[in-house]
């Protein structure tokens, strides 16, 4: 089993003056869903995820030697502009990863970062801002230690953009990724995501997303607070067990294609997500009244057509919907007739199961 010394870097390589990076990571949107963690990072459930393609972060990271590695150092711009606010996240993602990552300190890091999704769409940008930040710090590394095995690469990305942001360990390598350790899921882990390599069922190639923008606003529970609102929760034991569960059957799901059982697992699994938060001390609804209307045009589109789209949710008002390819043209008809007035300003972002993070520098 790998643990966390094990991504310790040896500290007796030669350092370089400077190198320059450039990754994209992708979102990634939860089948099987995290809610609730302990100490360190550590989910209280596996969860699994479709990786998206288009709805991505965009990161140049330049490093650059510096005389004094007494603290981190680093600019960052966002969009062009420097961004304060994001600063202090960076600080602290930099202090949690520095015992794996110690040649950090010895360089500046001058880090310009962008999203292909229109800004404050309520899509959360931290799984894929700190899955392409870990990229970055990844090429860093293995430019400093060429002997790291692909493997490895990419396990200790997501092992570093985890401390970033729990999900953000699903947004590296591969199409479906599980994070958490799973009683049928060999090498499943903890403490990094790891990408699904059963055989998965010709249904669910190019799977598609389509995100429906119901509410824009700033998150009305961080996820800090709403992990946190699991310890001492009334159902979190049943929840946790749940989830394992919803995996084991997910896992046969993706094998065999059957789309009735994954619409029931995945909208069961948003629903508890919603349920988990509602029935917490203190008590929240993410949902809007538009995220129900959406819901329930869904349920009667499946009755009348029996077209397998289903919905997915985050922690939040935006409604995630899932179908497979070939029925693209159908589905987003449905959307554009029937949908997209539940949207703010209209709004709705399509994308589909992608592959990862890549280089483009
Ligand atoms: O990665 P975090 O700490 O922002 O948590 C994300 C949790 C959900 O998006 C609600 C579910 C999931 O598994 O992605």
């Amino acid at each position: 089993m790998i643990v966390e010394n094990d991504f310790i870097f040896n500290q007796n390589t030669a350092l370089i003056d400077k190198a320059n990076f450039e990754w994209s990571a992708p979102s990634n949107i939860a089948l099987v869903k995290y809610w609730g963690k302990k100490d360190h990072q550590i989910p209280a459930n596996p969860s699994i995820s479709f990786t998206l393609n288009h709805c991505k972060t965009i990161t140049k990271v330049a490093f650059e030697i510096k005389n004094s590695d007494e603290n981190f150092s680093f600019d960052l711009l966002f969009e062009g502009k420097p961004k304060e606010d994001f600063k202090h996240k960076i600080q602290k993602f930099l202090e949690r990863i520095e015992v794996y990552c110690p040649y950090l300190k010895k360089y500046h890091l001058k880090i310009d970062t962008k999203n292909t999704f229109p800004h404050s769409s309520g899509i959360a940008s931290s799984a894929s801002g700190m899955a392409a930040l870990a990229m970055n710090i990844m090429s860093l590394e293995k430019a400093l230690n060429p002997s790291i095995s692909d493997d490895y690469f990419h396990q200790k990305a997501s092992f570093l953009a985890r401390l970033g942001s729990g999900s953000a360990c699903r947004s590296i390598n591969g199409k479906i990724v599980v994070w958490g350790e799973h009683a049928e899921i060999e090498n499943s882990s903890n403490i990094f995501g790891l990408e699904f390599t059963s055989p998965i069922h010709e249904n669910f190639r190019n799977f598609q997303d389509t995100i429906l923008l119901v509410d824009k606003g700033e998150k009305q529970v961080s996820s800090t607070v709403g992990h946190d609102l699991m310890h001492n929760h009334p159902f979190a034991n049943q929840r946790f067990n749940q989830a394992h569960e919803n995996l084991s059957k997910l896992k046969k799901i993706l094998e065999t294609g059957n789309l009735d059982e994954f619409i029931k697992i995945v909208e069961s699994e948003a629903l508890t997500l919603h349920a988990m938060m509602m029935t917490s001390m203190p008590y929240f609804i993410l949902m809007k009244p538009n995220t129900l209307k959406i819901i329930n045009k869904i349920w009667k589109f499946r009755t009348e057509t029996n077209l397998p789209v289903c919905f997915t949710l985050d922690a939040g008002a935006n409604v995630h919907i899932l179908y497979p390819e070939n029925y693209k043209v159908k589905v987003l008809q449905f959307i554009k007739d029937e949908l997209v007035g539940y949207c703010q300003n209209g709004q709705y972002l399509c994308d589909e199961v992608g592959k990862g993070s890549q280089i483009l520098i």
